[in-house]
């Protein structure tokens, strides 16, 4: 299990914790290599994934890795399970990039049980103010509008990213205390099939990449967390 951009490994960020016996959804699971490697340590995850084609790719590769993890297909906005069944969800560069966090965010603390975990590997919002869409790469200008920032066209698709103060406060809103962010620096000489080697070298330089932990707090508060959703 490694995260990122730079494969770092779990065992060298510790975000999860204890997996053994934890119910964890995986949002937006892509080909569900994460879920396969927690099944094998013993939790029990199920994928999450809102592309019928990711959700194939995923149930070949669990059939190939002789593994059992359930798949749902259903959006990260709109979590289809009831509240307070998870004890961890997380994402690789998942669903919490490609869906709105003023929603996601609230639906993570819905479905969390009180104490639960909510740990996710995103771009940081430094990389989409330095892109230079003319020449496909980063810069060393901001060439973006940082206040206002959330929905982001970018390279044929669509993104979402705030500020950093719109993150602690949707998190604090929603019922979550930070515990860490990782920004995570390329390590010297890194190469990625992500990224060309110049934007590696950025990568070194300025933060590329967040994987936030922050945790539901024990009294929750639900109600905040409702009252948030409705408002978007
Ligand atoms: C970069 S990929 C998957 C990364 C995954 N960690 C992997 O290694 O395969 C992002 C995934 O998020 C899914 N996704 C995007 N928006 C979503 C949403 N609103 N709800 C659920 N899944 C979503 C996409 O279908 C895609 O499978």
């Amino acid at each position: 299990m490694a995260w990122g951009l730079w494969r770092i490994p779990e065992s060298t960020v510790q975000h999860l914790g204890p997996v053994r016996g934890r119910s964890i959804l995986e949002l937006g699971c892509g080909a569900a290599r994460w879920s396969i490697a927690l099944r094998g340590k013993g939790a029990r995850p199920i994928g999450l994934d809102l592309s019928f084609a990711q959700l194939a790719h995923a149930r070949r590769e669990i059939r190939k890795a002789r593994s059992e993890v359930p798949l749902v297909r259903g959006s990260a906005e709109a979590i289809p399970f009831e509240s307070g069944v998870f004890d961890i969800v997380f994402c690789d560069w998942g669903a919490m990039t490609f869906a709105d966090p003023r929603r996601t965010v609230p639906e993570c603390a819905r479905v969390l049980r009180p104490d639960g975990l909510l740990v996710f590997a995103t771009a940081s919002p430094v990389r989409y103010l330095a892109y230079h869409p003319a020449k496909d790469r980063q810069s060393r200008r901001l060439r973006r509008t940082y206040f206002g920032m959330h929905r982001i066209e970018w390279e044929g698709s669509v993104e979402f990213q705030v500020p950093y103060g719109d993150w602690v406060d949707l998190f604090s809103r929603s019922g979550f205390t930070i515990e860490r962010l990782v920004e995570t620096a390329a390590p010297v000489g890194a190469k990625t099939p992500y990224l060309s080697a110049a934007d590696s070298a950025w990568g070194a330089r300025w933060p590329m990449e967040c994987i936030w932990r922050v945790r539901k707090e024990r009294t929750g508060r639900s109600r905040g967390a409702r009252r948030l959703a409705r408002q978007v």
